[in-house]
This record gives C-alpha cells, structure tokens and sequence, in this order.
C-alpha cells in the first residue's frame, strides 16, 4: 500500500519532529493535540528547528516552505482518519494511547496502518485493544528526530510482514536507519540506554561523583555527546522513571529498580529541561 498521508497525535516535542521529518520527506501530515495553543506552539518549534537547517545550508528555504504547508492541524482526532498511516505520539501513558486508539478506530480506514511511539509499552497489548492487530507496530523516534538517524520498528506478535515492509519503506523515504526489535520491555534502545542513565543517578546518589564530574567523565571517557544526567534532563526524568518502571515491572529483576534520587526528583515536579529544573538549573 502507498503511504501518503501521515496521521501524527500528539504534537509535543517527539510529535512536533515526526511531523517535521515527514514533511520534509513529501509526505501529507495531519497533526492533532488536545489544544490550539499546542499546536501553534508546534508549528513554531517546526519553523524554527527548519529556520536552523536553512541557515546551516542542509535545506532549501522553498524545501521548508513547501514542507510546512503540507502540515495540516486539527483537535479533531478523527480528522486523522483518511490517513494512510498513524503514527500515535501522545503521552507516555497506557491508559491515554489507548484511549486515542480507541477514539481513532471507527473513523478508519480499513487499510490505515497503526503505530505507536511509544519507548517501552507492550506493543502487543496495544495492538490487542485494536481491530487490527497484524496492521500494528511500533515506530520509535529518537529525540531529537530531526537529526538523530535511527529509528526502532517493533513487531507486536501479531505485526504482519505487508505492514514491517511498509514502515520499513517510510524509514528509508525519511533517510534514516530502521533497527527491528522484538516487542520486550523498552525494546532496545531504552533497554540499554535507560539502565545507564539510571546509574549515573546511583552515583550521584551515592556520592561517588558531582552531576558535573559524572556527565564530563562520560562526556571525555566515553565520547558520548551528553553525560547521563544532562541526558536525562533532556529526555525528561518522569520519562526516565516511566521506562524504568516498565523494565522493572517487565522483566522483574532488581538490577532495574529504579534510583530512589530519580523517583525524588520526579515527585517534585523536577523534570528535567522542560520544567527547567532537573540534575541542572534552566531557569
Ligand atoms: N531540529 C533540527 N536540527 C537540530 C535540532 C532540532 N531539534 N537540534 C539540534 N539540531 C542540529 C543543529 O542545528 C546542528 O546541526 P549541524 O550539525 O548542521 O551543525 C546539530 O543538530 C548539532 O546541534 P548543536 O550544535 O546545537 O548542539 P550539539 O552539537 O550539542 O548537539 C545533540 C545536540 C544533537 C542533541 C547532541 O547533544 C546529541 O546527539 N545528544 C544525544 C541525544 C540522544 O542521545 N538522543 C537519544 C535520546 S533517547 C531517545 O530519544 C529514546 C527515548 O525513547 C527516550
């Protein structure tokens, strides 16, 4: 099936930059988000991130024009449902996509293939609560997405090879690199990323190291180009502490329990950049 128009929900930071990769690929975008206000907001960080590649000479100014004008918004939900594909990118929440879903399904197509963004929940389960679980997967973005290469495609039990296939063509229409991963907890990425930024909080925890010294540590011994906790910081600590819970949870071994530091910071609404203030100060 031809993959024309792209259905994304959820236009926050990971939304926002699906829909700018998509646009810029050709593809038609339908953007919805809860409010007006999210949306606009969106389209300024889409103008603005596309403003930089402009200026940096890696897109036409006519290329960013055009892309923009393929983006199309609505808090209708079921304004997405002439869409070739979705892609759901709202909260990382289960009860929330599922409730999208469940919402989305009646107004489909029969063809519509379903995906989720999602870092770590079952994709399976998603998919079960669906009425087209072999036409379901997981499409996994990293942050930023304009510019970070991969994206992780993640077969639920059901996912049928028509449906792999057709992700896989989209991956490579948007010049990136597609990683299969079967659908366990936090897939493979956030299965390995995501037990070492939490370390780098049992450090600091327990007092091995400053937040300073351990990110400069894995900065200049690793060659990483952020240290763990200006990382987590940038993917947001209650994202952290989400995908934790599900590798704990998941696969019930304790090398997974989350850093009571991290839990703390979470409950103080310390969540890193986008609530300015997490292991650093952005205010
Ligand atoms: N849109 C478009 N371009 C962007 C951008 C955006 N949102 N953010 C950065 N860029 C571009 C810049 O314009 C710049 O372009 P050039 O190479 O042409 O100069 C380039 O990216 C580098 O940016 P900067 O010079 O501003 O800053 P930097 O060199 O410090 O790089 C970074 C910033 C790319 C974010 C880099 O620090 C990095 O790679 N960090 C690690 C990011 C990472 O690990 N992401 C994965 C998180 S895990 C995840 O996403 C999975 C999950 O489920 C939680």
């Amino acid at each position: 099936m031809e993959i024309q128009t792209v259905g994304i929900v959820g236009a926050g930071q990971m939304g926002n930059g699906i829909a700018h990769v998509m646009s810029l690929a050709g593809y038609d975008v339908m953007l919805n988000d809860i409010s007006d206000d999210a949306l606009s907001r969106a389209m300024e960080a889409m103008r603005a991130n596309m403003s930089r590649q402009v200026g940096r000479g890696k897109i036409a100014e006519d290329d960013m024009e055009a892309a923009l004008a393929r983006i199309k918004t609505t808090t209708t939900l079921t304004d997405l449902g002439s869409s070739d594909l979705i892609i759901e990118a709202a909260t990382e929440r289960e009860t929330v996509k599922q409730a999208i879903f469940e919402d989305l399904l009646p107004a489909l197509k029969p063809e519509t293939i379903l995906t989720s963004n999602t870092s770590s929940i079952s994709i399976t389960r998603l998919a079960s609560r669906t009425d087209r679980p072999e036409k379901f997967m997981g499409f996994h973005f990293m942050n930023p997405v304009p510019v970070m290469q991969l994206v992780e495609l993640i077969r639920g039990i059901a996912t049928d090879e028509p449906t792999f296939n057709a992700c896989r063509e989209v991956v490579a229409r948007l010049n990136k690199t597609a990683a299969s991963a079967e659908d366990f907890p936090a897939f493979i990425v956030n299965r390995i990323l995501m037990p070492m930024i939490n370390e780098a909080v049992y450090t600091l925890y327990e007092g091995v190291g400053s937040v300073e010294s351990i990110d400069s540590s894995m900065k200049l011994g690793a060659n990483h180009p952020m240290g763990p906790l200006e990382l987590a910081d940038f993917i947001g600590l209650d994202t952290c502490l989400a995908i934790m819970n599900v590798l704990h949870d998941g696969l019930a071994d304790t090398k997974y329990r989350p850093c009571p530091l991290l839990t703390k910071y979470v409950e103080a609404g310390w969540l890193g950049r986008k609530s300015k203030r997490g292991f650093y100060d952005y205010r």
